[in-house]
C-alpha cells in the first residue's frame, strides 16, 4: 500500500477517483476486498462476508486455495507467457485434461483470455466450418459483452451498450423458463415452448449454430431433460452446430464437471472460462471437434491466450475439484440449499432453483399470482443481506432473483448461516 492509501477511507476515495465502473451501484458496492480465504472475503474495513459469488463465479475451490497458490508460484519460476504461437507444458497439460473431461464430441482446445472472447472464437469457428452466417441464441441467454458475443446475448439492457444496431444474422429462440411458462399451468410438460422452433429454422436456412448456456446462469434456469432432447434432435437433423457455453456452468458448478453431462449433450463446440484460470490471471478456452478445428482459421493468436501461470493454476484447480470431491459436494450442498430455502416458508419465496451450486431464489409479492417483487424491495433485501455479511448478486429476467453461486467448498453450515440471514432480511424488509 502506498502512503496515501493508508486506510479504508483513502482507498475507497482513490477507487472512486481512478477506477471506472460503468454500471449502477447497489448500496455498499463496490466491496474493496483486502483478503479472501475459502468462502469468506474481508473488506478494507475488516468486515467479513460469506461470498456467495465466488469472486464472480471464478474461485470454484474457494479463495486462495494453497495448492493453487503453490502451483502458480512454481510455474512463475519456470515460464510465464509465450503466446499461442508456441506452447508450454502447463498449457498442453490443461488442454489434454479438458479434452479428457468433456464429451467425446470435442477434441481440441483453443486458448484465449476471457469468456466473451472464447465465444467470439466459437462463433467464428462455427461460421467457417458451416459456411453459414446466422446464429440462434436463447431468450434470456448471456454470452459476454464484446461486440460479437453481445450480438448473441439476449438482454436489451446489455445490447444497447453497443451503441450500434445489433447484427441481423442473429436471432433468439425460446428458452425454458418453467416457473413462468407461457403455456402453463399444466399437469405434464410437452415442451410446447419449442413448437415454433422448426418454423424459425425454416425461415433461417443460413443458420450455422445455436449458442446456449446449458443451464442459464441468469436466474438458474435448468430446462427439463426433454426440452434439451427435443432441441438437440431438431438441430442435429438440420446440421446446425451446438455451441455449449460452459463459461459459468463448467468446472463443477452444476454438480457435474460440465453441465452438458446432465443432458447427455454432445456439442461440436464448447467454451469455458471464469474458473479455468484457477483465479490467477484470466484464461478461457474454445473446444471444438476435430472437423470444426480443421476448418478453423484464426488469423493469428490472441497475445495472452494460454498463459502458462493461469494454465498451471487452472490445472491444479481441476485436480482439487477431483481430490476434494468438490463436484459431488456442489451437488449435495445444492440439494441441501434447496430444502433449507423452502423450509423458510417465506411468503416472498416463489421459486428455488439449484443445479448443484448454480442457484437462484426467485422472490415474488404473491406466490399465487407470481407477481415479481419490486425493484425497491429487491434492493432492500440485497442491502440487508449485505449488512448481515452476505455477498450476493441480484439477477434474473425481471431482476428478482437472488443469485447464489458460492465456491464449491461451501458447507451445509454455511447454507444455514445464509438462510438465517435471508429469513431476517425478508422479515425486516416486509416490516419496513
Ligand atoms: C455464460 C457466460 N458466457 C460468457 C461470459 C463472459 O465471460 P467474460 O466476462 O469472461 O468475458 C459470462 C460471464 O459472466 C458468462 O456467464
Amino acid at each position: 500500500m502506498t502512503d496515501d492509501l493508508k486506510d479504508a477511507e483513502s482507498i475507497e476515495a482513490a477507487d472512486q477517483k481512478y477506477v471506472m465502473r460503468p454500471w449502477t451501484h447497489p448500496k455498499g458496492e463496490p466491496v474493496i476486498v483486502a483478503k479472501a480465504k475459502g468462502c469468506t472475503v474481508t473488506d478494507v474495513h475488516g468486515k467479513q462476508y460469506l461470498d456467495l459469488t465466488a469472486g464472480y463465479f471464478v474461485n470454484n475451490a474457494g479463495h486462495c486455495h494453497p495448492r493453487i497458490a503453490e502451483a502458480a508460484s512454481k510455474q512463475m519460476h519456470e515460464v510465464l507467457q509465450v503466446s499461442g504461437k508456441h506452447g508450454t507444458v502447463a498449457t498442453i497439460k490443461l488442454a489434454k485434461k479438458l479434452v479428457e473431461l468433456t464429451p467425446k464430441s470435442v477434441d481440441k482446445v483453443f486458448f484465449s483470455t476471457g469468456g466473451s472472447e472464447a465465444n467470439e472464437f466459437a462463433l467464428k469457428a462455427a461460421r467457417q466450418y458451416t459456411k453459414k452466417s446466422d446464429i440462434a441464441y436463447l431468450e434470456n441467454g448471456y454470452h459476454g459483452l464484446t461486440l460479437g458475443s453481445l450480438e448473441v446475448t439476449a438482454s436489451e439492457k446489455y445490447r444497447e451498450s453497443a451503441g450500434k444496431p445489433m447484427g441481423g444474422e442473429n436471432y433468439a429462440i425460446p428458452t425454458a423458463y418453467c416457473y413462468r411458462c407461457k403455456f402453463g399451468p399444466h399437469k405434464e410438460c410437452n415442451v410446447q415452448c419449442l413448437d415454433g422452433v422448426d418454423k424459425m429454422f425454416d425461415a433461417r436456412p443460413n443458420t450455422a449454430a445455436i449458442i446456449a448456456e446449458v443451464v442459464q446462469a441468469v436466474g438458474g434456469l435448468a430446462p427439463p431433460k426433454k426440452w434439451w432432447e427435443r432441441l438437440d434432435e431438431i438441430r442435429k437433423a438440420r446440421g446446425i452446430l451446438l455451441i455449449a457455453d460452459e463459461v459459468q456452468t463448467g468446472l463443477g458448478r452444476t454438480g457435474k464437471m460440465f453441465a452438458v453431462e446432465h443432458y447427455g449433450l454432445e456439442p461440436e463446440i464448447l467454451t469455458g472460462g471464469k474458473g479455468l484460470s484457477g483465479g490467477v490471471g484470466s484464461l478461457a478456452a474454445t473446444l471444438a471437434s476435430d472437423a470444426v478445428a480443421k476448418a478453423f482459421f484464426g488469423g493469428t493468436t490472441p497475445t495472452s491466450g494460454g498463459n502458462a501461470v493461469s494454465s498451471a493454476a487452472g490445472y491444479e484447480l481441476i485436480r482439487i475439484l477431483e481430490d476434494e470431491k468438490l463436484v459431488e459436494n456442489a451437488a449435495s450442498v445444492g440439494t441441501y440449499f434447496t430444502e433449507a430455502a423452502w423450509a423458510l416458508k417465506d411468503p416472498w419465496i416463489g421459486d428455488v432453483r439449484f443445479t448443484g451450486l448454480l442457484g437462484g431464489i426467485e422472490l415474488v409479492k404473491n406466490t399465487e399470482t407470481r407477481e415479481v417483487l419490486g425493484k425497491t424491495e429487491m434492493g432492500k433485501v440485497k442491502d440487508t443481506l449485505h449488512d448481515l455479511g452476505m455477498l450476493i448478486t441480484v439477477s434474473g429476467l425481471h431482476g428478482n432473483v437472488l443469485r447464489l453461486q458460492p465456491p464449491l467448498s461451501f458447507t451445509n453450515e454455511m447454507v444455514d448461516q445464509f438462510c438465517a440471514a435471508l429469513r431476517k432480511a425478508l422479515q425486516t424488509v416486509r416490516g419496513s
